[in-house]
């Protein structure tokens, strides 16, 4: 997704360990891409940004902190390959990504087609596949089965919660870290650097309670083994994440029952050690520095911090059975079997609208709709950036 971090290769790493000098060319390059990255969202704003894709509520685990775990198992049919198609083919334009998601994705028995299906659609940009690492032998299937026709920027976005051991205790399932690394160094070898993110594994760390003390040492571990940055998001639930949405649009309530936020007296030092980051390796976690700069900031005021682009109509979520959601937060306000599955029908239609419209006071912490926000928001995004 557009928060992914850069992707590089190990040489291109030891050039990025970088000097004080050079910290400052980085940094203007950084501003100067984030303008590119804002002309292109004010001046097309017709196109999604992002589109959520759910394609199975199938699981093989059951962690601590899963906001879908409600859903998972629950009967609902993943989402054929054909309906894809049809879902896919109806949309004009999608500027930056397509996160395809679940429950677990390596599951969908029919992955590949489903994929090409989306990736041969006019409006394909980049696709990222996220998956818990677990079905090693079928992700290296899948992905030389990709491989084999993709001509677009293809990831796979693989979870870790921490080091080892706090890793499998999260996920509840021993031997999950190894599998993962197993995932990651299999599609590592398919990738070509010389095309970033194809194949390019992208490892993404949930920031919660049991965790915050290990982000530094595994990007620390990730870097070495794999020349690779660690994406970092912050632990969401209903009960502390988001404010004033109207009565009955916030999704069912899921609130992680063992795992919480890290405690208020140490944000400021994981905020630091973000921005140290940075600065030691050219700024490949600014989107997650700045974004949790706010994160933090809204969490101790409970005041919105910027406005949300997803009431602007550019961040859908489309779920496995067909329904869909202006966000991740609001509960679906339709299914696309209502509108022959032409997604554009539904998204343009009056129901879609007003949902959008009753959604513009809200604010929350989460990144998929925060980073956009802040894209839109050339004053307060530069802002932060400077001060990183
Ligand atoms: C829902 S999972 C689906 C894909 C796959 N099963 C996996 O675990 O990567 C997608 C991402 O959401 C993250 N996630 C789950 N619950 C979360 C929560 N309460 N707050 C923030 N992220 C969460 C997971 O850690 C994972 O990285
Ligand atoms: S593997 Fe992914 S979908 Fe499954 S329980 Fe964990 S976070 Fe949720
Ligand atoms: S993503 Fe935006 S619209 Fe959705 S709950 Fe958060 S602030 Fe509201």
């Amino acid at each position: 997704m557009a928060i992914g971090p850069m992707i590089l290769n190990g040489s291109e790493f030891q050039s990025n360990a970088i000097s004080v000098r050079e910290s400052m060319t980085s940094k203007l390059q950084v501003l100067s891409q984030e303008l590119r990255m804002h002309r292109g969202a004010v001046s097309d704003r017709e196109a999604l940004e992002i589109l959520i894709l759910y394609v199975t509520n199938h699981c093989n685990m059951k962690c601590e902190h899963c906001f879908f775990a409600d859903n998972l198992n629950d009967g609902t049919t993943d989402l054929p390959p054909e309906r894809a198609k049809r879902i896919f083919d109806s949309i004009p334009r999608i500027r930056e990504e397509i996160a395809i998601t679940g429950g677990e994705p390596i599951l969908h028995r029919k992955l590949p087609e489903l994929v090409r299906n989306i990736h041969d659609a006019e409006c394909s940009r980049d696709i990222q596949i996220n998956t818990n690492g677990w079905y090693v032998d079928r992700t290296l299937e899948y992905a030389k089965d990709i491989k084999q026709w993709n001509r677009k920027r293809i990831s796979f976005q693989i979870s870790l919660d921490g080091l080892e051991e706090t890793h499998d205790r999260i996920r509840g399932l021993e031997g999950s870290f190894q599998r993962a690394m197993e995932t990651a160094e299999n599609l590592k070898s398919l990738s070509h650097y010389s095309e970033p993110g194809f194949f390019t594994p992208v490892f993404l760390m949930v920031i919660n309670s049991q965790n915050y003390r290990e982000v530094r040492p595994l990007a620390e571990f990730l870097f070495r083994e794999f020349g690779l940055f660690l994406a970092i998001e912050l632990v969401r639930g209903t009960q502390f994440s988001v404010w004033n949405v109207p009565e009955g649009m916030l999704e069912d309530d899921f609130n992680p029952p063992s795992l919480e936020l890290p405690p208020e007296s140490e944000w400021d030092s994981i905020y630091e050690d973000l921005r140290a980051l940075n600065r030691e390796w050219g700024y490949p976690f600014r989107h997650f520095a700045t974004k949790m700069k706010y994160q933090f900031e809204m969490l101790r005021t409970q005041k919105r911090v910027v406005r949300c682009a997803a009431p602007s109509g550019v961040t859908p979520v489309v779920y496995a059975n067909g329904d869909v959601a202006t966000c991740e937060f609001a509960k679906p306000f339709a299914n696309l079997n209502e509108f022959g599955d032409d997604f554009s029908a539904l998204w343009n239609s009056d129901r879609a609208r007003q949902n959008r419209a009753a959604l513009t006071g809200c604010h929350c912490t989460h990144a998929c709709f925060l980073v956009p926000s802040l894209r839109r928001d050339l004053g307060k995004n530069f802002k932060l950036l400077v001060d990183l």
